[in-house]
């Protein structure tokens, strides 16, 4: 697909079917997440963990639902697979590079998702509750030191697809000086 048409037809998904996406689609996903740029220049300061496991899955969406407060809610909208970014050491001083390049991973992952006619959405928000929670942590599985920013849900959608958005229309704020 042209790069223009892959970014105008990226969209977050938010109802996903229970249908699987084929496991060598996911490693193509997170292979172009390897191509993203890394702030600080060490890709071992990062890490991705792929979570495909039902009992997983479930255990997050209903910590999720219950830190939101939003009982029977399901913030990971029925996605099939959860990506997870992790970073080494995050501390005051490289906390919005290793952030910014967390979210470097996602977007080439987003985009490649599109490639793959899947559907994606990046999330933070059920970050904090896998961090908040020991037995999901242990769940994932990390190597010492690396802690849960960024996430990115991938899935088969059961909402028709919506018309790619215009490349032309502007909705961030712009000067030129
Ligand atoms: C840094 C970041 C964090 C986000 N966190 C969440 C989240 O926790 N839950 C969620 O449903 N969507 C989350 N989103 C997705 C946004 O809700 C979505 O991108 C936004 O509504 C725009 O829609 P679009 O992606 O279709 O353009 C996040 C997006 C970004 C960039």
């Amino acid at each position: 697909m042209d790069y223009v048409d892959i970014i105008r037809n990226r969209k977050s998904c938010k109802d996903f079917s229970n249908k699987q996406v084929d496991s060598t689609i996911i490693d193509r996903v997170v292979q172009a997440g390897n191509l993203a740029p890394i702030g600080m220049g060490n890709p071992q300061n990062f890490h991705i963990t792929v979570v495909s496991t039902p009992q997983v899955l479930d255990m997050i969406d209903l910590k999720a639902s219950e830190l939101f407060k939003v009982p029977n809610s399901h913030p990971l909208y029925g996605a099939t697979t959860l990506i997870i970014i992790s970073v080494y050491e995050i501390n005051d001083r490289n906390k919005m590079t290793y952030g910014c390049t967390a979210g470097c991973i996602a977007e080439n992952m987003l985009l490649s998702a599109v490639n793959e006619g899947i559907a994606s959405v990046c999330m933070t928000g059920i970050i904090r509750a896998i961090n908040s929670n020991e037995d999901i942590l242990s769940e994932l599985n990390l190597p010492n030191g690396f802690t849960p920013v960024f996430s990115v849900a991938l899935g088969i959608p059961t909402e028709t697809v919506t018309e790619p958005r215009m490349i032309e229309n502007n909705i961030i704020s712009r000067n030129d000086i």
